[in-house]
């Protein structure tokens, strides 16, 4: 049977993706903060799965608690790093930027760098990241987010490199939404997809061991307009 854990599987996409890749036949371990979802996730599975609370902002102590996860299950090969904050910034807060960085930045490194030496020692793998878009965009109302999501995009680009010079069979998927209907997002933003839809797009990615995925597919095009969009207009845009 194949094995992955899902980091950040308490809500949205992460919750979908594991409702997707149990059906798909995948035995799954599901991380998170809040372990009542995480139970109420795991009722709802159909087989046998895994829970390990989580807070990526402890940095160390959540690559313990992967290396636990990993250990009592015994063989995992997809491992997808989901948990992320995104938060407007109508004035700048260190508080909130702060916890971005945190989460989408330390958190992020510190559970990929434990997945990737795994998967060197085990011979094989595959890592996943949720970055976004926004990693494209410089902005003024997201800058946080943005930068941080840049520096997803940007690590998993490096990660995928070094898998490639190791010679081993290690896939680095970088997945990159538009905007999916989940907790997160406030209000109805244009090409909003749903999460069942969009997850099912990702699923296909990942199972086909794709380096990169844009979800929804429409939004491959929009990156590559914002790679070519100057920075004045940027600024006007966004
Ligand atoms: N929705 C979108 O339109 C969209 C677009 C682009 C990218 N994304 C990215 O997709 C990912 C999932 O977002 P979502 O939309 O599904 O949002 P969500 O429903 O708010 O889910 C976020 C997940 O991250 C986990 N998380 C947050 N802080 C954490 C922490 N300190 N330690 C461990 N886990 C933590 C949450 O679990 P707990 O709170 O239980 O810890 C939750 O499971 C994020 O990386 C986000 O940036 C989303």
């Amino acid at each position: 049977m194949k094995q992955g854990i899902i980091i950040g599987a308490s809500s949205g996409i992460g919750w979908e993706l594991a409702v997707q890749l149990a059906a798909k036949g995948f035995q799954l371990g599901l991380m998170a903060r809040r372990t009542d979802r995480l139970e109420q996730l795991l009722d709802s599975l159909p087989g046998e799965h895994f829970i390990q609370s989580t807070d990526v902002c402890n940095a160390e102590q959540a690559q313990q608690e992967l290396t636990t996860l990993i250990e009592r299950m015994g063989n995992v090969e997809l491992i997808v790093v989901n948990s992320g904050v995104g938060r407007q910034e109508k004035k700048l807060d260190w508080v909130v930027e702060r916890e971005m960085i945190d989460v989408n930045v330390r958190g992020f490194a510190a559970m990929s760098v434990m997945a990737m030496n795994y998967f060197v020692e085990r011979g094989s793998g595959h890592l996943v990241g949720i970055s976004s878009v926004f990693s494209h965009v410089t902005s003024g109302l997201m800058p946080t987010y943005a930068a941080s999501k840049a520096f997803v995009s940007s690590y998993l680009n490096g990660i995928r490199s070094r898998a490639q010079y190791s010679g081993l069979p290690i896939t680095i998927t970088t997945v990159e939404p538009g905007f999916i209907d989940t907790p997160m997002v406030q209000g109805r933003p244009f090409w909003m997809a749903t999460v069942e839809r969009a997850v099912a797009q990702m699923v296909r990615g990942i199972l086909a061991k794709r380096n990169h995925v844009y979800i929804t597919k429409r939004w491959r095009l929009v990156a590559w307009m914002l790679n070519i969009t100057p920075q004045w207009l940027m600024r006007k845009l966004f």
